[in-house]
């Protein structure tokens, strides 16, 4: 299998293209309050899907209209405010490195959603050892480890941050928590193989279409379940 640690890096890895990012969001956003921005992976409805899982899954574990809830890498915090309108209501803390992200997540929470005191958004990189924020019943992920990989930084014992990702995620995570996690930039076998560990196991996956190519098939985003034991 190849080694999914060693990846190309691209300033999608990098916060300052973030900030940008979130910036040029933020000025759209006031010329038009109707644009909230992009959301990830919406070709392939993955939020959608996300979304329907947890639906479909609530009673199971952890997971219910008021589990605890935290997104990593929230960006404008699309999802956590679909999952608020499908009637999940329990604490939801949207978390980004790009202080541009909070603010802008922050801007349509208070404009669309004043009524939604239990979402919370803040800046903060996860890979900070300052950084506790608790334990949640639900971990999302959408499209963050991606970004995160094309980073390329190398902790200070030589682990690639991607090695490094599964131990943030787990200190979130308290028995019967799931962690939900859609990726364009892993295969299914290897994101399992990057997070799976003898406390976080895989639960359940979700279905893409899949696509076939030269004889060769494959879905282009797979999104992962895993249960904390
Ligand atoms: C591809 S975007 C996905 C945004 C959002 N999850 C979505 O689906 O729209 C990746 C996000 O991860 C954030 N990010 C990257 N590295 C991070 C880190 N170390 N800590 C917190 N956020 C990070 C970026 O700022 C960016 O908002």
């Amino acid at each position: 299998m190849e080694d999914t640690k060693k990846l190309n890096t691209s300033k999608l890895g990098t916060k300052e293209y973030w900030d940008d990012f979130y910036e040029l969001e933020t000025n759209n956003f006031k010329e038009n309050p109707e644009d909230t921005g992009e959301c990830w992976f919406a070709d392939n409805d993955a939020e959608d899907k996300m979304i329907e899982f947890l639906i479909d899954n609530t009673g199971e574990y952890r997971v219910s209209s008021d589990s605890s809830m935290i997104d990593l890498g929230t960006g404008n915090g699309h999802l956590l405010f679909q999952l608020y309108e499908e009637g999940f209501h329990g604490r939801m803390v949207g978390v980004d490195y790009s202080a541009k992200s909070a603010e802008f997540a922050a801007q349509i929470l208070q404009s669309k959603y004043p009524e939604a005191t239990n979402l919370f958004f803040e800046a903060s990189d996860i890979f900070s050892t300052n950084w506790n924020p608790g334990q949640f019943d639900v971990v999302l992920d959408k499209g963050t480890l991606d970004a995160i990989a094309l980073s390329g930084i190398v902790g200070e014992n030589g682990q690639s941050i991607v090695q490094l990702y599964p131990k943030v995620v787990e200190k979130l995570l308290t028995k019967d928590s799931i962690f939900l996690i859609t990726s364009c930039n892993f295969t299914q076998d290897e994101l399992i193989q990057i997070i799976e560990s003898e406390h976080l196991r895989v639960w359940k996956t979700i279905e893409y279409p899949v696509f076939e190519f030269g004889g060769v098939k494959g879905a282009s985003i797979c999104s992962v379940a895993f249960v904390k034991k």
